[in-house]
């Protein structure tokens, strides 16, 4: 079911939208005012109510996330926004750092006080230009006015927001590589336990939270952590509020919308989207930035226990299922990042994958072997079968080292690189066969359509 809404939108296109002038108008800062005067305790448990799922791609519930910060005798707290967005296919926290930065800083203060830190620390992708610029300009204008510093509106709790940037490596949007990056390190992931809410930054708490997730929670505040929840038809799974929902790959309309959850990939394609370009059918989706699992869009829903999340669509095309954690979970595929990217008939899915597998070869940080020789073996036996060169053995090779990478690495980007591959191998399997048995050809496969 598709239900608009503009908690986080509404200034997006309107003249000088980003400002703090602007943002005010709408009622900006009251959530702010509203949560400084509640307890700490207060303020995560409302935050728990609202069953929002971290936006970043992990979907850990954020109010849990924050009632694990407990007071350290000694260290500091701190609240660390993931802003690397680097994923292919995802491309909407750059859009509430550029149209409403100021969500993003009132976050910043009410999450500040909920886990008891006094510092955030803003992790932006150093590409984004403009993005940087707009955060930087709406903490100039909050500190300007009192809402960061000593006394934010009056209250006597601290708090600062510093924008770090990165330096354009998709690994460092991965949390303890970010902290690695953010203290000078190399950015490596690290080893958990410990979990940054134990040793984070500095080797200090730490809440690691998305941009967007960050930037919803001044709405949860204006309208109550339970109200926020009912916004979604997924929320007797837990799975609260509204999201910001991208679509782009071949549809006519690419674009990052806001929606209640519970819109289904076919009403987010075909009515959000506009369609598919040329007219063409769907030949697959993949739901949440190219680390998830690509679905084919003639698969349909196995999902015979009635105790199962799954169960209200089984038997239906997973097109019709609505985009929620656990219902992605459910198809054998990870909602992520919400931003799906669709592949129009006639796309040679090999191509596809090679395309991922060149991203991933280029982006593992090389610490753990089965990534960094893992990404390798797959880039150079898929182009090997796409150059014509592959036999059947070679097909096994790449089922094998996907395999092999899975659950045997530090962080989760060996999986990121692992399950799109399986994904494609499996659901695909006759093309790739076809350039083994020289069916297809490598200079045949591009797909160009308008
Ligand atoms: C390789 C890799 C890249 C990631 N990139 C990002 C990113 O760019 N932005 C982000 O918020 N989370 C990213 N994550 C997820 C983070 O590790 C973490 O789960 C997230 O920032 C937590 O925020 P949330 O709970 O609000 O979703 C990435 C994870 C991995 C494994």
């Amino acid at each position: 079911m598709i239900r608009r809404t503009d908690f986080l939108t509404k200034n997006y296109g309107v003249p000088n939208g980003w400002s703090l002038s602007v943002y005010e108008k709408t009622g900006g800062y009251e959530a702010a005012k509203k949560a400084l005067a509640m307890t700490r305790e207060a303020v995560v448990d409302e935050a728990k109510k609202a069953n929002l799922r971290g936006r970043g791609g992990a979907g850990f519930p954020m109010g849990v996330k924050w009632s694990f910060m407990r007071p350290h005798p000694t260290k500091p707290a701190y609240l660390v926004i993931n802003a690397d967005e680097g994923e292919p296919g995802t491309h909407k926290d750059r859009t509430l750092m550029e149209l409403n930065p100021h969500s993003v800083v009132e976050g910043c203060i009410i999450g500040c006080y909920g886990i008891g830190a006094h510092v955030a620390y803003i992790y932006v992708r150093d590409e984004l230009h403009l993005s940087k610029a707009r955060l930087w300009g709406a903490i100039d204008e909050a500190r300007a006015k009192g809402y960061l510093g000593k006394t934010p509106f009056g209250k006597d709790y601290p708090v600062e927001i510093y924008v770090h940037t990165g330096a354009g490596a998709y690994i460092c949007g991965e949390e303890t590589a970010l902290l690695n990056s953010l203290e000078g390190k190399r950015g490596e992931p690290r080893l958990k336990p410990p979990f940054p809410a134990q040793a984070g930054a500095f080797g200090c708490p730490t809440t690691v939270n998305n941009l967007e997730t960050i930037a919803a929670v001044p709405t949860i505040f204006t309208i109550g952590g339970e109200e926020f929840s009912k916004y979604s038809s997924l929320h007797y799974l837990n799975d609260g509020g509204v999201r910001l929902f991208g679509i782009n790959g071949h549809v006519k309309k690419p674009g990052v919308h806001e929606l209640a959850v519970g819109v289904t990939i076919r009403e987010l394609v075909e009515d959000i989207g506009g369609g598919v370009l040329g007219g063409r059918r769907i030949l697959g989706v993949i739901p949440g930035g190219s680390s998830t699992p690509i679905l084919r869009a003639d698969e349909k829903v196995n999902a015979p226990d009635e105790k199962s999340p799954l169960h209200p669509w089984h038997g239906k095309s997973v097109l019709d299922v609505p985009l929620g954690v656990d219902t992605m979970r459910g198809i054998g595929t990870m909602l992520g990042t919400c931003c799906v990217t669709v592949l129009a008939e006639g796309t040679c899915p090999v191509l596809a994958m090679h395309n991922l597998m060149q991203f991933y070869r280029h982006e593992s940080c090389g610490q753990c072997t089965p990534c960094r020789e893992g990404g390798a073996w797959l880039l150079g036996t898929v182009e090997k079968i796409l150059d014509g060169h592959g036999t059947m053995a070679d097909l096994n090779t790449l089922t094998d080292v996907a395999n092999n990478i899975m659950g045997n690495t530090i962080c989760a980007f060996g999986e990121g690189t692992a399950m799109p591959a399986l994904g494609f191998i499996g659901k695909f399997r006759k093309d790739f066969v076809a350039y083994i048995n020289g069916e297809r050809k490598r200079s045949d496969a591009r797909l160009t359509i308008s």
